[in-house]
Parts: structure tokens; sequence; C-alpha cells
């Protein structure tokens, strides 16, 4: 017995790791779930229960190689959402960017820019929004903070924020396109299922 057990441990080892480390994934809820269409309510309390899901959220984001993913996504209606814009295409991580109970402030000139999201895989397209904008928040520690920038960082403060409010980006495609959007994503779901 004790020489199996020997030559089981390295096997073990990183067995364990890849448990643990599922153990803080969350399941990302997929268009068009209800909760995806709910509001989410501001945050009263910045505690370690908190901290807790931040860091789930985190790791869900960087496992799924999305740039941002809010509260909503993850079946948890408060005001909270975490981005990375500077994280490299190879998955190595940037800086991780979270952002409690957020507001925009400012806003400036228009951008069209594809956007995707992790609730609506297989699928991205065109929308136009402000291209700059600042943004106030508190931080994972309770801190304020205001954040202003454009490029992705914009469009991503303004996409997860969004989310906060019960809208998903496809829900802003013009009447058209979004026909064209209901036709494909009855084709991707129907895809999915059949791999399934
Ligand atoms: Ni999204």
């Amino acid at each position: 017995m004790r020489n199996i057990v020997s030559v089981c441990r390295p096997l073990a080892l990183p067995f364990h790791k890849e448990t643990t480390y599922i153990k803080h994934m969350k399941k990302i809820l997929v268009y068009p779930d209800e909760i995806l269409r709910t509001k989410a309510k501001p945050i009263k309390n910045i505690d370690g229960e908190l901290q807790k899901l931040i860091d789930e959220m985190a790791e869900t984001m960087y496992k799924a190689k999305g740039v941002g993913l809010a509260a909503n996504q993850v079946g948890v209606l408060k005001r909270l959402f975490v981005m990375d814009v500077t994280q490299g295409e190879d998955g190595k991580r940037g800086e991780l960017v979270v952002l409690i109970n957020p507001k925009i402030i400012g806003c400036e000139g228009q951008e069209v820019m594809e956007e995707g999201c992790l609730s609506v895989p297989d699928f991205s397209a065109k929308l136009k929004r402000p291209a700059t904008i600042c943004v106030k928040a508190f931080d994972r520690e309770g801190n304020e903070i205001e954040l202003e920038g454009s490029g992705l960082f914009a469009r991503c403060v303004q996409h997860e924020l969004d989310h906060l409010d019960g809208i998903c980006f496809v829900d802003r495609l013009s009447p058209i396109k979004k026909a064209m959007f209901r036709k494909r994503w009855q084709k991707i779901r129907a895809e999915k299922e059949q791999k399934v």
C-alpha cells in the first residue's frame, strides 16, 4: 500500500492544484438570462466576503480570457465589475482594475469599436459609444478612485456598467442588426447544444 501512495503522489499534486483553481471559478451566465436583464444594487459594505467575490470574479475573467466581468454575469446583483485591459494576448495578466459602485462623471467624443461579451460567446458587433470617459468608484480596499481613459479602457467601463444596469451590448444594436443577431444567436446556441 505504501508503495502505491508514493507512486501516486507526483500525480496527485497537480490534480489538487487544479481542483483548488476550479473551486474559485464562477459560472458565467449566458444571454438572455434574467439576471443579465436586472439592475444591480449599490454595495454598502466592502468587507472580506465582497473581496472574496472580487477575487473569484477576477480568476473567472482571466480563465475565460475576458477583458472585463460584471457581477451580474456571475449571478450576483451588486454594482461591481473587474477588468484588465492591459493583459497580453498570451494570457499574461496586466493591471487588474476593480470598480465598486462606479459612476461615469464625464465623457467626450464618439468612437465605433468591435465589442464582444463573455455572456454572448462567439458573437461580436460594432457599436458607437463615447470615446473618452471619466469614472468615479471605490476600489477593492474601499478607497475612492477616479479614472480617465479612452480606447479599450473607455469601451470596457461602459460595457461593464451597462451590465450593472441590466443592459447587454446586443441590446444597443440597431433594429436591423438586432434582428440579424437574434437569427445568428439561435444558430450559435443550437450548434452549442448539439456539441453537448
Ligand atoms: Ni459583457
